[in-house]
C-alpha cells in the first residue's frame, strides 16, 4: 500500500488532519489501535476555542456543533463559597463553544466516512520505519496479518502513550515534565447543569469544576488524591463531596442523578521538543500534555493540526519546504503559552498539600484577578484562545 501521509491515531488530532489533507487533495490513511466505539467512549474535553471551531468548519464538519453546541460568553470562578464572573465577551470580544470531544470525534468520523477515506481500526503493533530517510514506512498487524504502508510523511497523532514519540531515538528528543500530586475524578450524568456557565471552584477541600455537555447533560470534576480508586466513589459520595465545595446557590440548584461515566485522570504538564524528526511530525497529545484545568489539550491538538496541514499543503502544492521547516518552532511557541496558562490555573485553584503560604498566595492572586481589569483580560484572552 502507498499513501502520501500515514496518520497514526484516530483521536481528534489524527481525524482532523486527515479531513483537512483530504480537502486539499492529499491522500492519507489513518491507523488506530482501538475500535471506533472505544475511541468514542472516552469522555474528555468540553470547551472549544474559536480557532478550533473555525478549523472544524474549514474541515467541513462544524454543522452539528453550531446547531447543538453552547456558546459561552463568560465563566464563573468560586472561591471558598463566593462566586465571581469573568466576562470573555466584554473583555476580549470572543466566546468559547461548549461541545464534547466525543461529539467532535463522531462528527469527524462521519465526515471521513462520507468522503470514503480509509481508517484502519484495530491496527496492532504499529511500527514506524526509516523516517529519517525520504522513504518512510509504517507496518502494522490486523488479525495477525502484517501490512506495510509506504508514504512520504508520518503524522504521529497517537496521544501521550502512543508509539510515534517512543520511536524517536532518545538523544534526538528533550522532554520537560511536571507531575501534580493530585488527579481529577470526573462524573457525567443526564441531569441539567447547575448553572448556565461553567463554575471553576477553589475550595480548601480541593478543586471542583461544574461543566456541561448540553442543557440536559452535566459533567462534574473534583480534585482527588492520586491513589484514589473510582470504585471507592459511589455516586452519592461524589455528590456529597461536590456539595461541600460549591457555593450555597449552586448547592440549592444542583440536580443529582446516576453517573453515566466516572473516571480518574492524573494531572501532568509535559512537552517534547522538537515536534519534527525528518519525515515524522508529531501533533497533539503525542507531543505535549497540559493539565485539564485550562481546557487547552484538544485546542492545542487543533492548532498543531492547523500548522501541520498548512505545511503539508505548501509542500505538495507550492513545492515549498518552509512550512515543514518551521512547523516545530511555530507549534511549540503556542504550546508553551498554553502550558504556562494551564500550569498557572492549576496551581491557582487546587488545594496544594503542605503549604499554608501557597494557599495565601492563591487567595492574593485570585483577589488580584477579580480586582484588576488587566488581570481579568489576560485570563480571558488565554481562556478563549490566543490568536495565531
Ligand atoms: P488522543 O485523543 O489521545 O488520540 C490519540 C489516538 O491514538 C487514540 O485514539 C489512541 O487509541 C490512538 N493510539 C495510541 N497509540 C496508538 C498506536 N500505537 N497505534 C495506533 N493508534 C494509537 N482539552 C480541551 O481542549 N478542552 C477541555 O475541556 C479538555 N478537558 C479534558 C478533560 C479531561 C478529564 C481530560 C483527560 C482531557 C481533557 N482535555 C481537554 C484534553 C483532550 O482530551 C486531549 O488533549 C485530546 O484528546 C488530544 O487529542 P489527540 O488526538 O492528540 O490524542
Ligand atoms: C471540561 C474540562 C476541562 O478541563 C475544563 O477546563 C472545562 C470543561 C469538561 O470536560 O467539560
Amino acid at each position: 500500500m502507498r499513501t502520501q501521509v500515514a496518520i497514526i491515531g484516530a483521536g481528534p488530532a489524527g481525524l482532523l488532519l486527515g479531513q483537512l489533507l483530504h480537502k486539499h487533495g492529499i491522500d492519507n490513511i489513518i491507523l488506530e489501535r482501538h475500535t471506533g466505539e472505544y475511541v468514542l467512549s472516552r469522555i474528555r474535553a468540553g470547551v472549544i476555542e474559536q480557532v478550533a471551531v473555525d478549523l472544524l468548519d474549514e474541515a467541513g464538519v462544524g454543522a452539528r456543533m453550531h446547531r447543538e453546541g453552547l456558546v459561552h460568553d463568560g465563566t464563573q470562578i468560586c472561591v471558598d463559597g463566593v462566586r465571581h464572573r469573568i466576562d470573555f465577551k466584554a473583555l476580549t470580544g470572543k466566546t468559547v463553544m461548549v461541545y464534547g470531544q466525543t461529539e467532535i470525534t463522531k462528527d469527524l468520523m462521519d465526515g471521513r466516512a462520507a468522503i470514503g477515506a480509509p481508517t484502519v481500526y484495530g491496527a496492532q503493533d504499529v511500527a514506524l520505519h526509516d523516517f529519517s530517510s525520504d522513504q518512510p514506512r509504517v507496518t502494522y498487524r490486523v488479525d495477525g496479518q502484517l501490512h506495510e504502508i509506504a508514504c512520504d510523511f508520518i503524522a504521529g497523532c497517537d496521544g501521550s502513550h502512543g508509539i510515534s514519540r517512543q520511536s524517536v531515538p532518545p538523544a534526538a528528543i528533550s522532554s520537560y515534565e511536571r507531575i501534580y500530586p493530585f488527579g481529577w475524578l470526573g462524573l457525567l450524568s443526564d441531569t441539567p447543569p447547575v448553572s448556565q456557565e461553567l463554575i471553576y471552584v477553589r475550595h480548601q477541600r480541593g478543586f471542583a469544576l461544574c461543566s456541561m455537555r448540553s442543557p440536559t447533560r452535566s459533567r462534574y470534576y473534583i480534585q482527588c488524591s492520586l491513589d484514589e480508586e473510582v470504585e471507592a466513589w459511589p455516586d452519592a459520595r461524589f455528590w456529597d463531596e461536590l456539595k461541600l465545595r460549591i457555593d450555597g446557590e449552586a448547592r440549592v440548584c444542583l440536580v443529582t442523578g446516576p453517573a453515566i461515566e466516572k473516571s480518574i485522570a492524573p494531572l501532568r504538564s509535559f512537552v517534547a521538543e522538537p515536534m519534527r524528526f525528518g519525515r515524522l511530525l508529531l501533533a497533539g497529545d503525542a507531543a505535549h500534555i497540559v493539565p485539564p484545568t485550562g481546557a487547552k489539550g484538544l485546542n492545542l491538538a487543533a492548532s498543531d493540526v492547523r500548522y501541520l496541514s498548512q505545511a503539508l499543503v505548501e509542500h505538495y502544492h507550492e513545492k515549498s519546504a518552509a512550512g515543514l521547516a518551521h512547523y516545530s518552532d511555530r507549534a511549540l511557541a503556542r504550546v508553551w503559552k498554553a502550558e504556562r496558562f494551564s500550569w498557572w490555573l492549576t496551581t491557582l485553584l487546587h488545594a496544594l498539600p503542605g503549604s499554608a503560604f501557597d494557599g495565601k498566595m492563591q487567595l492574593a492572586e485570585l483577589d488580584y484577578l477579580f480586582g484588576s481589569r488587566a488581570a481579568a483580560t489576560a485570563f480571558a484572552e488565554n481562556y478563549v484562545g490566543l490568536p495565531f
